[in-house]
């Protein structure tokens, strides 16, 4: 026990202040103190409507909201000196605020708690991230778009289980990523829709008998509605646990699209350069050039997914309604928050300047028997084959070509009449990888024709 003074703020019932470990693991002010511009936002909202419904006098309701902004330059301009004593950035400022104003300092706090202003504070913080990944995701999806727009018909092979399957166009292959993206910013918008309400006026947690005015600082607050239940409001994290769910997913995806750089950018792909400004070279090996930003993105899911369920885990045995436990919500959130964004912004970076190599992309197309499919395909639409019947005649032509060291086109067509004798000269038109992309005019498929329409369509939706 050290023989401090009891806590300025709630140390009415105390004879002694707390141990120092007991400080130090109540605080939170080493990292809430990020939500200090929420803090001030929310108390000037609520000293406003004090006073507009005759529980706070117009002078010192004034007086609070003032002195606020007072408060606020200090921190933005690093001139606060933030305490541990004073656990978090709620009583940090109320005490500073007292030694701004004075006496009136102490009326903000009435018909209101740390419980309902925590919440608050930080439904505004995650709903500023919100909006802050939309516009992140927006912007990466204009650098998408871009690529695609100036490949939409270079040819390049399409994989699955990274075995060259297909050939598909890069403005295809690239506009995968603005549609994955565009449901990630779907997401983001879902979900704010969902928090957009005000805990404001739920106080610790049963409401409160002053004569509140819940829509005045809902309203003023940017927020659709108050909350419904104020048990419900000051005790759920739900909406943090959808923005890590959303960002979770948005960095699976960012990072899927990191390692198909990794790979490409390697020596024995060599299917894109990064510009220098994207990567690093190694201190012992001068020839190499690393694509560690690409590495770092993908390893971002770790964290952020970490983020997701730690919080989940700190959530889920807590009874109604609030209990310190969920104090913990923040440093995951932030950094979670913090390494999204920073994704985001390389990834725009890295896929705005990196340059594709289309003539190792053309080359990889036609490798591997790509235009496999397309031999079968025309030996149904030429011939009437059954597809089984076409897939085995392909498959012992693929048999014989690579048997021959050469690619399906470079057969005689006697070699292709051996095998099935109604093949014609016609199936010649289709095997180049130029007809094959050209042929996949399906919605949605890798056509430039149809990746043109689909660049057409991004293009009008993001403007
Ligand atoms: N720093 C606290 C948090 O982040 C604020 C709420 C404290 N409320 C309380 N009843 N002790 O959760």
């Amino acid at each position: 026990m050290t023989d401090k003074t009891s806590n300025q703020m709630w140390g009415g019932r105390f004879a002694a202040g707390p141990d120092a470990i007991m400080e130090a693991i109540n605080a939170s002010i080493g990292f809430d103190q990020r939500m200090a511009a929420q803090d001030i936002a929310g108390s000037r909202a609520h000293a406003a409507m004090l006073a507009a419904t005759g529980i706070l006098s117009d002078s010192d309701a004034a007086a609070i909201r003032e002195g606020l902004l007072t408060v606020l330059s200090e921190i933005e301009t690093g001139h606060f000196a933030f305490s541990t004593a004073l656990e978090d950035i709620h009583m940090n400022v109320e005490a500073r605020l007292k030694e701004v104003i004075g006496e009136p300092a102490g009326r903000l706090h009435t018909a209101r708690s740390r419980n309902d202003q925590v919440a608050t504070d930080f439904r505004l913080w995650v709903r500023d991230q919100m909006d802050a990944a939309m516009d992140g995701i927006t912007a990466l999806q204009r650098a998408f778009l871009e690529q695609a727009a100036a490949g939409a018909d270079w040819v390049m092979p399409g994989f699955t289980h990274l075995q060259t399957a297909q050939p598909v166009t890069w403005g295809h292959h690239m506009m995968a990523y603005v549609e994955m993206l565009g449901r990630d910013h779907s997401r983001f918008a879902d979900a704010r829709r969902r928090m957009n309400e005000s805990p404001l006026g739920s106080a610790a947690l049963a409401g409160t008998g002053f004569p509140i005015d819940r829509d005045m600082t809902a309203t003023a607050l940017g927020f659709d509605r108050p909350t419904a239940n104020s048990l419900d409001a000051v005790s759920d994290r739900d909406f943090a646990l959808e923005y890590l769910s959303c960002a979770s997913i948005c960095a699976m995806h960012l990072s899927r699209f990191a390692e198909e750089l990794v790979i490409w950018s390697s020596a024995q792909f060599r299917f894109v350069k990064m510009s220098d400004k994207w990567s690093t070279g190694s201190s012992i090996m001068p020839q190499k050039r690393n694509p560690d930003a690409a590495e770092l993105i993908r390893a971002k899911i770790g964290r952020i997914f970490g983020a997701n369920v730690a919080l989940m885990m700190v959530m889920k045995g807590l009874p109604l309604a609030y209990s310190k436990d969920m104090q913990e919500d923040k440093e995951q959130v932030f950094d979670a928050a913090d390494n999204l964004m920073l994704a985001l912004a390389a990834m725009t970076g890295m896929v705005g300047d990196m340059t594709a190599n289309r003539v190792n992309l053309a080359a990889a197309a036609g490798a591997g028997f790509s235009t496999a499919t397309d031999l079968a395909d025309w030996l149904v639409r030429a011939l009437g084959l059954p597809f089984r019947e076409a897939h085995h005649v392909t498959g012992t032509l693929v048999g014989m070509a690579e048997a021959r060291g050469c690619d399906l086109p470079d057969l005689g067509l006697e070699d292709m009449q051996s095998v099935h004798a109604g093949i014609t000269a016609g199936v010649f038109g289709v095997l180049g990888v130029e007809n094959s992309v050209a042929s996949r005019m399906s919605y949605g498929g890798t056509a430039p024709d149809q990746v043109r329409a689909q660049v057409a369509r991004w293009k009008e939706r993001l403007e």
